[in-house]
């Protein structure tokens, strides 16, 4: 029986030096220590024993078992170590390679002029106000005054969805929107920021969608003085303390009077170049004091209030604060024309 035991060890040791991969391994841990291995086999022959040979023989089996376990669990010590190596050696980042550059964007130069707008009205306190793109005829239209088969109607070629549902040609409708809102309350003081469209065909100074900014002043005894004391505070906080303004007579069916306002020119200051066609002057934008049936059809008695509105286009603005040739740059997505915007 010792002699089966040691031939045993040796032929488990002999196979273990051969062993290539952990499946392998546990086979033969299975073959030779298994509960039905080669060694349970001959221990069960134990009890043939006599009293004194069981607990040498009993020995010899324990140690052909510790021989076998220690290269088992040796080899499997290495196989483990070799795997982790391979992982290590798979999953290796190389620390000093240069980072993958990540590009950061920007905001538009459009959001940036709307934004600084912004800032400057709410500095004199107004309220930033809103209103749908998709409209009625009512509030584009009819509400400002402009009842069907007025001409004025013609000045606007207008994307209509329905007889009565249209995509809005100017964001003037917030202003009625907001009169509603407030129900008579005074002081309204509100600008409204927001895309139009319009039916022209897309060129240089053209787009048949842009935005505007509108705002709407109403309380007691709001005069033309008011209108344009506000105006030039905002032209001399967006284009610079020595810019001027001038009020020049117009038409719009929701003011009376109206008036188209011009600034100092923002290249040469008013002395006349190219820019501003050797005048001086830039046009920016639509004002006028609020048209008595606008009031009423906002809900505000004309008799006691009165206000003053104004309507800028933002593209106008930007293309006159950054000298933009061309509305088409806002839209392109060029980066080389955005990046410029871009904060720093
Ligand atoms: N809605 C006008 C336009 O799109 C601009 C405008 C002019 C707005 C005069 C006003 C205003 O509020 O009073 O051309």
């Amino acid at each position: 029986m010792k002699e089966k035991l040691e031939a045993l060890r040796q032929e488990a040791l002999d196979q273990l030096q051969g062993v290539e991969d952990v499946q392998q391994l546990n086979d033969l841990r299975v073959k030779y220590l298994g509960k039905k291995g080669a060694l349970t086999e001959i221990l069960r022959g134990m009890g043939a024993l006599s009293a004194e040979e069981r607990p040498v023989i009993g020995q010899v089996a324990n140690e052909v078992r510790g021989a076998i376990e220690e290269v088992i669990e040796s080899k499997q010590e290495a196989f483990q170590k070799a795997e982790t190596e391979k992982r290590l050696q798979a999953e290796k980042i190389d620390v000093t390679l240069p980072g993958r550059k990540m590009t950061q964007g920007g905001i538009h130069p459009l959001n940036k002029v709307i934004e600084e707008i912004e800032e400057i009205f709410i500095g004199m306190g107004y309220h930033i106000a809103e209103g749908p793109e998709v409209e009625t005829d009512y509030y584009n239209f009819e509400a400002l005054n402009l009842p069907k088969n007025h001409p004025a109607r013609d000045m606007q070629d207008t994307f209509y969805i329905t007889e009565e549902l249209l995509m809005r040609t100017q964001t003037s409708p917030v202003q009625i929107r907001t009169m509603e809102k407030m129900q008579g309350e005074v002081p309204v003081k509100i600008i409204c920021p927001g895309k139009v469209y319009r039916r022209d065909d897309d060129d240089a100074t053209h787009s048949f969608q842009f935005n505007q900014i509108e705002g709407l002043v109403i309380g007691e005894n709001i005069r033309m003085s008011d209108l344009k004391g506000t105006l030039l505070q905002f032209v001399q906080e967006m284009f610079g303390p020595s810019t001027q303004i001038r009020l020049r007579p117009s038409f719009f069916p929701f003011t009376e009077p109206s008036a188209e306002v011009d600034v100092t020119c923002v290249k040469c200051g008013g002395s006349g170049c190219r820019m501003c066609k050797h005048t001086g002057w830039l046009e920016i934008l639509g004002c006028g004091m609020v048209h008595p049936k606008v009031l009423e059809m906002g809900g505000y008695d004309p008799e006691k209030y009165s206000g003053f509105a104004f309507g800028m286009g933002v593209e106008r603005i930007a293309i006159l604060k950054y000298g933009i040739d061309d509305i088409r740059h806002f839209y392109n997505s060029d980066m080389a024309f955005l990046k410029q915007f871009a904060r720093k």
